[in-house]
C-alpha cells in the first residue's frame, strides 16, 4: 500500500481546532479510499513553545521535516507575541529555507455560499493565485538603525532575482495551460517601481514565449483590484509578487464568501523538499476554543495537499464531499451566517466521505 508522511502542526489559535480536524477528515479519505495510508507525526511548535523555549521552533526544526511527504500547518500568532516574531519564527522558517517558492491559492464560489459580489453566483469566480513566496518585498533584506533617536532608519528591501521571477512565472504560465482557459494576468507595478517591476514584466514576456497556447496579459495591481470586484469573469490565474498576492488573496477569500473557506498550497515544484499546506486564515484569537471555527479551509487545502502527494482520486472525493457540505446552510459555520460548529462540519464531511463513490 502506499503510504505518506506527514507532519500536522496547528500551531497557535484556532490553528489546532481546524488541524485535528483536517487530520481525521484525511483519515477518512485514507479509509475510503483503500489504496495508501497517512502516517501523522503531530508538532507541538508556535507560541507555547515559544513561552517555554524562547524559540518558535527547535533551530534544525525545517530540517526535521525534510523528512515527511507534506506539512498541514494550521496558523500562528500569538495576543501577547509579536506578530513579526510568530510569522518570522515558524512560517517563514519552514517556508524558506524549504524553499516552497509558489505559493498557490485557489478561489472559487463553493455551493450553497454566497459571494458578497452581486453578479456572481458561482462559475463567474473561479481563480488560482500564484504567489511569489521565497523574494519580493518579503525577502527579510533590510535594517533599523539609531533606534528611538530623530535620524532612526528603517528599511525593507524588496529583492527580485532573475532566477526568482524566472520560476515563479514558468509555474505559473504551467499551471494556467492546466487549466481549462488557459488565460494568465501578469500583475505588476511597472509604472511606479521602475527597476524590478521592470524585470518581472520583461522575464513574463520572455517565459510566455515557451507557452504560447496561453492567453496573457499584464495589469497593475490598483487595477487589478478593481477587476477583481468588477469584472471576475475576465480573470482565472493569476501571478503575482510576494506582497501583491498577499493583498489580493485577501480580497479574493472575502469574494467568495469567507476567509474561513480559503486555502492555500506552498509548493516545492521540484519536490526536493515536502510542500506545506495552510487555511490561509490565521489564528483569529476572537473566536478560539469556541468550536465554531470554519474548517472548510483546511479541508480544501488537505485535497490539495493529497493531489500534491499523487492521489488525485482522493483529492477529488474529498472535494465533492466539502461541495456537498457547504451546499447545506444548516452546515455553514457562523463565520457564514449559519449555526454549525466545527464538529458537526467535520461530520458532516467525514460521513459525504463515507458515501461517496
Ligand atoms: P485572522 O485570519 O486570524 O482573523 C480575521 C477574522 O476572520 C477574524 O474575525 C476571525 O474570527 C475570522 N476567521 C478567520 N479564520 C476563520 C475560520 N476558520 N472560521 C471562522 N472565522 C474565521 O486574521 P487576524 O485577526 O488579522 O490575525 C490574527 C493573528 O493571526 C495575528 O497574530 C496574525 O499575525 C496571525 N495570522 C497568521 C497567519 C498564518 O499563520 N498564516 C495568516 C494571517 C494572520
Ligand atoms: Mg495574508
Amino acid at each position: 500500500m502506499r503510504s505518506y508522511r506527514i507532519a500536522a502542526m496547528g500551531g497557535d489559535g484556532i490553528g489546532p481546532e481546524v488541524i485535528s480536524a483536517g487530520v481525521e477528515v484525511l483519515k477518512a479519505c485514507a479509509e475510503r479510499d483503500g489504496g495508501f495510508q497517512l502516517d501523522f507525526t503531530d508538532f507541538d511548535w508556535g507560541s507555547d513553545y515559544y513561552r517555554k523555549h524562547g524559540v518558535m521552533m527547535p533551530a534544525d526544526g525545517a530540517d526535521q521535516l525534510r523528512a515527511f511527504d507534506a506539512i498541514l500547518f494550521g496558523a500562528v500568532g500569538a495576543p501577547d507575541i509579536p506578530d513579526h516574531v510568530t510569522l518570522w519564527g515558524l512560517r517563514l522558517a519552514i517556508c524558506q529555507p524549504l524553499d516552497q517558492y509558489a505559493n498557490v491559492r485557489p478561489t472559487r464560489v463553493l455551493p450553497g455560499i454566497t459571494s458578497p459580489l452581486r453578479n456572481v453566483s458561482g462559475p463567474e469566480l473561479d481563480w488560482v493565485i500564484v504567489r511569489e513566496n521565497s523574494e519580493g518585498e518579503y525577502s527579510g533584506v533590510g535594517g533599523r538603525a539609531h533606534r528611538g533617536l530623530p535620524i532612526e532608519v528603517a528599511q525593507d528591501v524588496s529583492i527580485m532575482t532573475r532566477a526568482g521571477v524566472q520560476r515563479i512565472m514558468r509555474y505559473a504560465f504551467r499551471l494556467a495551460q492546466s487549466r481549462p482557459r488557459k488565460l494568465l494576468t501578469v500583475v505588476t507595478k511597472s509604472n511606479a517601481q521602475r527597476h524590478a517591476m521592470v524585470m518581472w514584466d520583461e522575464i513574463a514576456a520572455e517565459i510566455a514565449t515557451e507557452f504560447p497556447d496561453v492567453t496573457w496579459d499584464k495589469m497593475l495591481v490598483d487595477a487589478m483590484t478593481m477587476r477583481m470586484v468588477i469584472k471576475p469573469a475576465t480573470i482565472d490565474t493569476i501571478v503575482a509578487s510576494n506582497l501583491h498576492a498577499d493583498i489580493l488573496s485577501d480580497l479574493a477569500a472575502a469574494l467568495a464568501g469567507s476567509l474561513g473557506i480559503a486555502p492555500t498550497a506552498n509548493i516545492n515544484p521540484e519536490r526536493d523538499t515536502p510542500s506545506m499546506f495552510e487555511p490561509i486564515h490565521g489564528s483569529a484569537f476572537d473566536i478560539t476554543g469556541k468550536g465554531i471555527a470554519n474548517p472548510i479551509a483546511t479541508f480544501w487545502t488537505a485535497s490539495m495537499m493529497l493531489d500534491h502527494l499523487g492521489e488525485p482520486n482522493a483529492a477529488q472525493r474529498l472535494m465533492r464531499a466539502i461541495e456537498h457540505t457547504t451546499a447545506n446552510p444548516n452546515l455553514h459555520t457562523p463565520d457564514l451566517g449559519g449555526p454549525a460548529t466545527t464538529r458537526q462540519v467535520t461530520d458532516a464531511v467525514c460521513e459525504a466521505l463515507r458515501m461517496a463513490n
